[in-house]
């Protein structure tokens, strides 16, 4: 049930073509944002065509690869010709690959590297300079770390390192954007069920000599809830933290798991 929480702002959502960036996008404009939705699809995906029916005057989509600059550059460019100043960035896209130890590979490190460690900086940098400048009232940054950010995994040290590093800059750009008013939080998910875990099951099947579809089914067992998040799970804690209800809260990573993770 809307309220209207993020009514008048602009929300800016990376990797929103599915999973949890697309149920983001969904629950902002639900709350009366008007909302640009980048991925690197050249068209839009059907669930992204799904919201803009009839929505097109709050809803956008742009084609960017995060982790080119000049797309970046563009990205900004159309969003804020098309709906103005950037309110809140939800910087979510991401991508995901596993290997043992001792054969996680430099072209895998690049991978994830440029993704999720570069693109998610740059983006965030770009935006923080436009919001700063803008001068936009409640201005914030949401990151996608993961718990995997929070403790290693003998499967996942890349992808782990790079949620690591999503923490640590959250933290860094909070802090130096304290002065500006502009909030920057992280939500860190435990296991979500979207197209990416779906790669995910598929992996761990490989290395783990499992059946297709076992490794969410153990995922889900092990969480103290008793089951994996949904997308809208974490799109309700991205409108808390884009709201006034969070005006007091920066520098956080919101641990969003079911209670995989204590702090
Ligand atoms: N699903 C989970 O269990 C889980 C757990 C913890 C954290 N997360 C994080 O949450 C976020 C969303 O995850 P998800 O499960 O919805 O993933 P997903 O793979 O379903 O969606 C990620 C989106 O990012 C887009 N993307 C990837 N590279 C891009 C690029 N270079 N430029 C533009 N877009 C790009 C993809 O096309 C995709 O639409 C990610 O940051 C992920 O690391 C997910």
């Amino acid at each position: 049930m809307s309220s209207g929480r993020l009514a008048q702002r602009h929300v800016l959502v990376t990797g929103g073509g599915g999973g949890i960036g697309l149920a983001i996008a969904k629950a902002c404009l639900e709350e009366g944002a008007r909302v640009s939705v980048v991925d690197r699809a050249a068209q839009a995906s059907a669930g992204v065509g799904e919201l803009q029916a009839g929505k097109a005057d709050t809803l956008h989509y742009l084609s960017a690869d995060v982790t080119r600059q000049q797309d970046i550059d563009r990205l900004l460019r159309d969003s804020v010709q098309r709906f103005g100043p950037v309110h809140t960035l939800v910087n979510n896209a991401a991508v995901f690959e596993l290997a043992p130890l001792l054969e996680a590979d430099a072209d895998s490190f690049d991978r994830l590297f440029a993704v999720n460690v570069k693109g998610m900086f740059f983006v965030m940098q770009a935006v923080l300079r436009h919001m700063r400048d803008a001068g936009s009232e409640g201005a914030s940054v949401i990151n996608l770390a993961s718990q995997a950010g929070r403790r290693g995994e003998a499967l996942v040290a890349h992808y782990c390192a790079t949620k690591a590093a999503v923490i640590s800059y959250t933290q860094s750009a909070a802090l130096a954007m304290a002065p500006h008013g502009i909030r920057v939080n992280a939500i860190s998910p435990g296991v979500v069920d979207t197209p990416m875990w779906s790669q995910v099951d598929a992996q761990f099947a490989r290395y783990e000599g499992l059946v297709l579809g076992e490794k969410k089914r153990q995922v889900g067992l092990a969480v103290p809830l008793g089951r994996m998040g949904t997308p809208q799970d974490i799109a309700g804690a991205a409108v808390f933290l884009a709201s006034d209800e969070a005006r007091y809260i920066t520098a956080q990573t919101l641990n969003v798991d079911g209670g995989n993770v204590m702090s």
